[in-house]
């Protein structure tokens, strides 16, 4: 199995400092196990790995496998936890240009996604891209009733009824919601969709590992066991209450400490383009989680070395509020030579018989030391290499660490009450009834 290791020694934190919250952290650990099977305390994720629904995960299997067979396109519908999850995962484990490459070479369908925003140019052009080509659809939202997914569920409920008959359509849409309630599961039952359920002690933002994730993952041709498995490792590995031995506690003890020394900008950084949505997801897990009560570490992210060429001087002497946790691949797949070349013009001769990789790893030194130079702490996470496994483990560790870190902090890292005021705003704009004033 393939593993993560926390190094800790660029954020001129020492150990000592650490550990004065082993205590702190071992209370909340035991908290967050004792109240895990409680209805309301939204903590499904953290036994999930090894506690998910067996029989739902075959669902899902099947269902991706007629998807597979049926389909050369998966629409799939969703927004924030019910969206950046899925799409994290299949971008970090399929071929960069997953979706431009010809059907006989990608063997799986294509998967595009819609009720992410609100733009209709981004609605139209889809349909252009799908054309004539059969598709089923996904229409993920845990509530059932959030306008972006509902506007574009609603064109596409039509588009294939148009495109197949009602009898047809119905088969081709696949519906995950909650479990009893919600516009969507009532609209569901009436139509007789297949639906797969989220459950209701996990929120949004924690369930990439049910089905809200891993329909459209697996129809994406990766394997779910060993996502699921990579989950179940970490799960093991993270049970442990004692700070000293659990890199997982340790980096969320870090980031508070770099808070409290006025770090108010956590900068997720990568060497991988294909990590660009896994860093969209934790944005969404760590800034909703945390970002309430008036306080919280700012999260973005950054893909180097392309944004060195953008963000690189802000970062090296801008505002020092900043600190960086880079995911370090160290195992890359590909092993594109540089060779060499006679006339040498471009005076990259004494780089000849090195891989790109290679070279991408030293710009990660030279970085990480420029950065840390110019005071910004580095807080690096190795992963052996991008799998099933490797990202399964990941998830978890994000998933705990934010969870550990909002508790530290002092806030519920499980709610997000502040997103419903732009929802509230825009109905009554929009004369929905019941929000005249
Ligand atoms: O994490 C969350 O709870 C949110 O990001 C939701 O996932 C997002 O607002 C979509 O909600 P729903 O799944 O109810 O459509």
């Amino acid at each position: 199995m393939s593993n993560i290791k926390l190094e800790t020694k660029y954020t001129n934190i020492d150990n000592k400092k650490i550990m004065m919250l082993a205590d702190r952290v071992e209370e909340i650990h035991n908290e967050l196990h004792k109240n895990a099977s409680k209805k309301d305390e939204f903590l499904g994720w953290l036994t999930l790995p090894e506690k998910y629904d067996k029989k739902e995960f075959e669902k899902i299997k099947k269902a991706a496998e007629k998807i597979r067979e049926d389909s050369k396109v998966l629409v799939v519908i969703g927004i924030g936890g019910s969206y950046l999850g899925a799409r994290a995962v299949i971008e970090s484990l399929t071929h960069t240009f997953y979706n431009s490459l010809p059907d006989e070479q990608r063997n799986s369908p294509q998967i595009l996604y819609v009720g992410n925003n609100i733009s209709g140019t981004y609605l139209n052009d889809l349909v252009d891209l799908i054309g004539n080509r059969d598709l089923s659809v996904n229409v993920i939202s845990k509530s059932g009733t959030t306008t972006e997914p509902a506007i574009a569920f609603r064109f596409f409920r039509e588009f294939l009824e148009n495109k197949y008959g009602v009898k047809e359509a119905r088969k081709r849409i696949y519906v995950t919601t909650d479990k009893t309630k919600g516009a969507l599961k009532t609209l569901a039952k009436k139509e007789k969709y297949t639906t797969f359920v989220i459950p209701n002690n996990i929120g949004g933002r924690y369930s990439v590992l049910t089905a809200v994730g891993l329909l459209p993952i697996a129809v994406a041709g990766i394997n779910i066991d060993k996502l699921m498995d990579g989950a179940m490792f970490a799960y093991e590995k993270y049970n442990e209450p004692n700070l000293k031995y659990n890199d997982c506690y340790k980096y969320a003890v870090l980031r508070n400490l770099l808070y409290q020394d006025f770090k108010d900008i956590e900068i997720l950084v990568t060497y991988e383009p294909k990590l660009h949505y896994l860093i969209e997801w934790w944005k969404q897990l760590f800034g909703e989680s945390e970002g309430k009560d008036n306080k919280g570490i700012y999260p973005v992210g950054a893909e180097f070395t392309t944004d060195l060429h953008s963000l690189g001087q802000y970062i090296q002497q801008g505002k020092r509020d900043l600190f960086e946790t880079v995911i370090n691949i160290q195992k890359q797949e590909a092993n594109v030579k540089i060779h060499l070349d006679e006339d040498n013009l471009d005076e990259l001769n004494y780089l000849e018989g090195k891989t790109m990789d290679y070279v991408n790893s030293k710009a990660m030194e030279a970085t990480v030391a420029a950065h840390v130079d110019g005071g910004v702490p580095n807080i690096i996470i190795n992963i052996t290499k991008l799998d099933e496994e490797t990202i399964g483990h990941l998830i978890y560790f994000f998933e705990l660490a934010c969870a550990m870190s909002g508790k530290i902090l002092g806030v519920n890292p499980f709610n997000q009450p502040g997103v419903e005021k732009y929802k509230t705003n825009m109905f009554k704009l929009l004369g929905k009834p019941g929000y005249e004033e």
